[in-house]
């Protein structure tokens, strides 16, 4: 039988309708797609992985056409199933270069790939460090996606003749569905060309930097439609695509955080703190991001590169050969504080709160009496402190915290969720579905459908807290006071 979006004028208003929303996710090391009924949640998702390639030190690129065998492998081990909307999400900031006839010129550049220092140097010096702020509200970075164009130009000028557009990696993924160019604010505020303030990009900018407008695709909002699938990949035709979103903005709205007070704390390899914010403010030091979030608004983000990566290394190096959890509780036996030993998490560089590619981190104040559990608690608390760090440079851009929601790997860990509601002197809460980023991009295409209201309704259906953990009263003051001057001990 086939399903139509049906109209439920007893339960909702007159113009919501019944939807199933796929919600597909780019990652990093593989992509997700999930299936979401807009009235009883998550109903069906699949996975698969692809590789990275590293050519050369500080390198990292992708075959984007992995992705796309990969989205349209996971439809099909989901059974094809029957639906009513896309909304696509992925890994910000990197570039896929395309020629006039919509082939792949070479690898995309990813997120993580560090050969753009010269052109970061560049672009700063050309436009102005104040400038660039004031018209993107960020700084350039060596992961964003215009040094990565810029970087073509300098290198590859035979690729770089080819070219014809750039696309993000998820609208990679929108092109193969619909065929269409296009983008929206949330992913296109990391590429550094984008007036996050007006929502467009800065064709003044682009033209400062001596690239072609036409590069770059039409920018929609998150919940607007792009297009409509013209029936590859295994997809049915007609479709229709919306926005979505990058995938941090798109995996705060699979957090509820779509409205200022719900602050969402991810913790995976990287650490993020993100809530959304009113106004496009950005932070001068440019260490944290204010980008377009996906709810029409803003959100100021601050990325803290080595979180779980870190504790993966720690369990991994000086871990002594055990596993999480036996980690958690050793650490769990040793005081607060550490017995004065620090943990500086710095171990990749850092963006937030400091932004330095060339940081490092360390263990001080090691004594004779420091054990296992000293070291062990020292990671998690170093680890904490950082994020509390990156929060309350958030707070100056107007972010504020009434519940801070935890999620990714580490929030699977009570101890660790208890340091942060202690350390945030806030209360903690889990969530009943942690599925990531492709919930939010289901949820977009929900709320551009008209499924829902509003975003901020939608998530108010589908986000649902499983645990909410208040502060214990444990006292980190003194310990982050310590914390505080570990950074310049070490990177000076
Ligand atoms: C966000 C960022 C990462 C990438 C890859 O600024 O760099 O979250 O989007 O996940």
């Amino acid at each position: 039988m086939k399903l139509e979006p049906r109209t439920f004028a007893a339960k909702y208003s007159e113009r919501q309708v019944m939807a199933r929303l796929l919600g597909i996710d780019i990652g990093t090391s593989g992509c997700k797609v999930v299936l979401l009924d807009s009235d009883t949640g998550l109903i069906g998702s699949a996975s698969a992985e692809y590789p990275i390639s590293t050519p050369k030190p500080l390198w990292s690129e992708q075959n984007p056409e992995d992705w796309w065998t990969a989205v349209s492998d996971c439809y099909r081990k989901m059974g094809s199933p029957e639906i009513h909307a896309i909304g696509v999400a992925g890994q910000m900031h990197g570039s896929v270069f395309l020629d006039s006839a919509g082939a792949m010129i070479r690898p995309a550049l990813l997120w993580n790939d560090q050969r753009t220092v010269a052109e970061v140097d560049w672009m700063t010096s050309t436009v102005g460090r104040e400038e660039l702020l004031r018209r993107t509200c960020n700084p350039a970075m060596t992961g964003f996606q215009a040094p990565k164009v810029i970087w073509l130009r300098n290198n590859e000028p035979e690729n770089y003749r080819r070219l014809s557009s750039v696309l993000l990696p998820k609208d990679y993924i929108r092109f193969c569905l619909t065929g269409e160019k296009a983008t929206e604010v949330s992913d296109a505020s990391g590429t550094g060309l984008l007036n996050v303030a007006a929502r467009d990009w800065d064709h003044e900018l682009i033209e400062m930097l001596g690239l072609s407008p036409s590069f770059f695709p039409k920018v929609f909002e998150s919940d607007e439609q792009t297009g409509v699938t013209n029936g590859t990949g295994g997809f049915p035709a007609g479709i229709p695509v919306f926005g979505g979103g990058g995938d941090q903005a798109a995996a705060a709205v699979g957090t509820g955080a779509v409205v200022p007070g719900i602050v969402s704390v991810s913790l995976g390899t990287s650490g993020v703190v993100f809530s959304a914010i009113e106004a496009a403010k950005y932070d001068f030091a440019g260490s944290a991001h204010t980008f377009c979030h996906a709810n029409r608004g803003w959100h100021a983000m601050g990325v803290m590169l080595s979180c779980g990566g870190a504790l993966r290394w720690y369990r991994d190096t000086l871990g002594a050969g055990r596993d999480y959890d036996t980690i958690s509780v050793s650490a769990s036996q040793a005081a607060v504080g550490a017995d004065g030993l620090i943990f500086a998490p710095y171990l990749t560089g850092e963006r937030c709160p400091h932004n330095r590619p060339d940081a490092r981190g360390g263990f001080l104040g090691l004594t004779l009496s420091h054990g296992q559990s000293e070291m062990d608690r020292a990671v998690f608390e170093g680890l904490s402190f950082g994020l509390r760090d990156c929060f309350d440079l958030l707070g100056g851009l107007g972010a504020r915290a009434e519940a801070i929601r935890v999620t990714s790997g580490g929030s699977k860990s009570p101890f660790w969720v208890q340091m942060l509601a202690d350390v945030f002197e806030a209360p903690c809460q889990t969530l009943e579905m942690d599925e990531g980023p492709a919930i939010g991009g289901a949820l977009l295409a929900g709320v551009g459908l008209g499924c829902f209201d509003s975003l901020a309704q939608a998530c108010e259906s589908h986000v649902k807290v499983r645990a909410t953990v208040a502060p214990s009263g444990a006292d980190y003051a003194e310990a982050r006071a310590r914390f505080s001057g570990a950074f310049a001990k070490i990177n000076g």
